[in-house]
């Protein structure tokens, strides 16, 4: 089929919910993907925030197939070599007190469960969250975001939900109370504009949920697996080493394979019993063969450090640069923020066959690459912004 073709047939047989860039992707390597007009884009927008290995890393695609060959699906009522492999590798790079796996199948399922889990744990309902934060599109998750119109999509809302300022510390102590079960928080606002609080405000989060009981709750939904040059952003420089009780994890986590997990730590878990979670396709060989190989491919392949040097060089390439105003974002997460609104740089981006993200600061153009993503690819950027 050629482009025209898919897209007639797309649009005719596909509810029309996203608007989508003018190319049929076929194949990726890398940073890039090929389109069916035989057309090589650099994908710096990293396939939507997912491809954190690269598109088709060969030591991911090789344990899928070898996985796929095996078992492709059996669930969590019978044990699995390979999941057993990825609940301890994931469980290893993550913080000390993050003991426990849960896995299910997107961002937004990590954290309805994870909600779910703090209400168990602590027996409370209220759940506070923050204005710009973005957490799925499922009834609970839709109701803890608070960012542009996404709520109202999910009216009417799940109750108990109410919002505070992201950043201020005193906005948090008003609204978070001995009723509350769980504070949820993206540390860095992604589609928001990516949006970043000081180092004292996660101190201050940590100290309002130890004082009043209340569980502390991560979503690194875009920030995790290495994406901000920690494995993690929890315990990390930029959250004053703040260790949540929970992070919630799923685009990069599989390379691709849909998958989310919700990371808890010993004192929440010790509140969960057999059959309070449960899901079908959580924890499915073929997901978990994926989250193990992206795991040790990132590890292997050094690539958090790379995602720390590819901020460093975006930062040092921008300076001075006419129109841009700052660089905000850690790592292979960044966002820049223009003078004006961007709409017509991403548009001509595009047409320099340069993928990236738009957010919801119409200032703001956001970069998701892959985590393997490499200086001379960044500068194919840079020129075109320079120019
Ligand atoms: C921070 C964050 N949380 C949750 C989600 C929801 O993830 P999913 O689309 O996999 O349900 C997203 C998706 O963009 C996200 O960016």
């Amino acid at each position: 089929m050629n482009f025209q073709e898919i897209k007639a047939t797309e649009d005719q047989f596909q509810l029309a919910t996203y608007a989508k860039m003018g190319l049929a992707v076929e194949r990726g390597s890398g940073s890039w993907v090929w389109t069916s007009e035989g057309d090589k884009y650099l994908d710096l927008y990293g396939g939507h925030a997912v491809c954190a290995t690269g598109h088709t890393h060969p030591y991911v695609v090789n344990a899928i197939q070898k996985q796929a060959a095996k078992v492709l699906f059996y669930s969590n009522l019978v044990y699995s070599d390979v999941r057993a492999k990825a609940a301890e590798k994931l469980v290893s790079v993550a913080l000390e007190s993050l003991t426990k796996a849960f896995f299910c199948n997107s961002g937004t399922e990590a954290n309805e469960n994870a909600m779910s889990i703090a209400r168990m744990a602590t027996g409370r309902e209220k759940v506070v969250s923050f204005d710009g934060g973005f957490h799925g599109r499922t009834a609970d998750s839709i109701s803890a975001t608070f960012l542009g119109r996404y709520r109202n999509i999910g009216k009417p809302n799940v109750p108990g939900h109410v919002s505070a300022e992201f950043g201020n510390i005193d906005s948090v102590r008003a609204v978070a109370d001995r009723e509350t079960a769980a504070i949820i928080l993206e540390p860095i606002q992604s589609m928001a504009g990516v949006r970043e609080a000081s180092p004292e405000f996660f101190a201050g989060l940590r100290r309002v949920c130890d004082e009043r009981g209340i569980v502390l709750i991560f979503d690194e939904v875009q920030t995790g697996i290495g994406r901000t040059g920690n494995w993690f952003f929890a315990g990390s420089e930029h959250g004053d080493g703040v260790v949540p009780d929970m992070i919630t994890l799923a685009k990069s986590l599989g390379s691709g394979v849909p998958v989310g997990a919700c990371l808890v730590n010993d004192s929440v878990a010790a509140h969960i019993k057999i059959n309070d979670l449960g899901t079908t396709f959580g924890g499915g060989m073929l997901a978990m063969a994926a989250v193990l190989a992206t795991l040790e491919a990132i590890e292997d392949d050094d690539m958090i450090a790379n995602a720390r040097s590819i901020e460093q060089h975006l930062c040092d390439s921008l300076t001075g640069v006419a129109g841009i105003k700052a660089v905000h974002g850690k790592g292979c997460l960044l966002g820049i923020e223009f003078d004006e609104a961007c709409g017509s740089i991403h548009k001509k981006l595009l047409s320099h066959k340069i993928i990236t993200g738009t957010s919801s600061d119409p200032n703001v153009l956001r970069l998701l690459p892959p985590l393997m993503v490499s200086k001379d690819e960044i500068d194919m950027l840079v020129e075109v912004l320079r120019s």
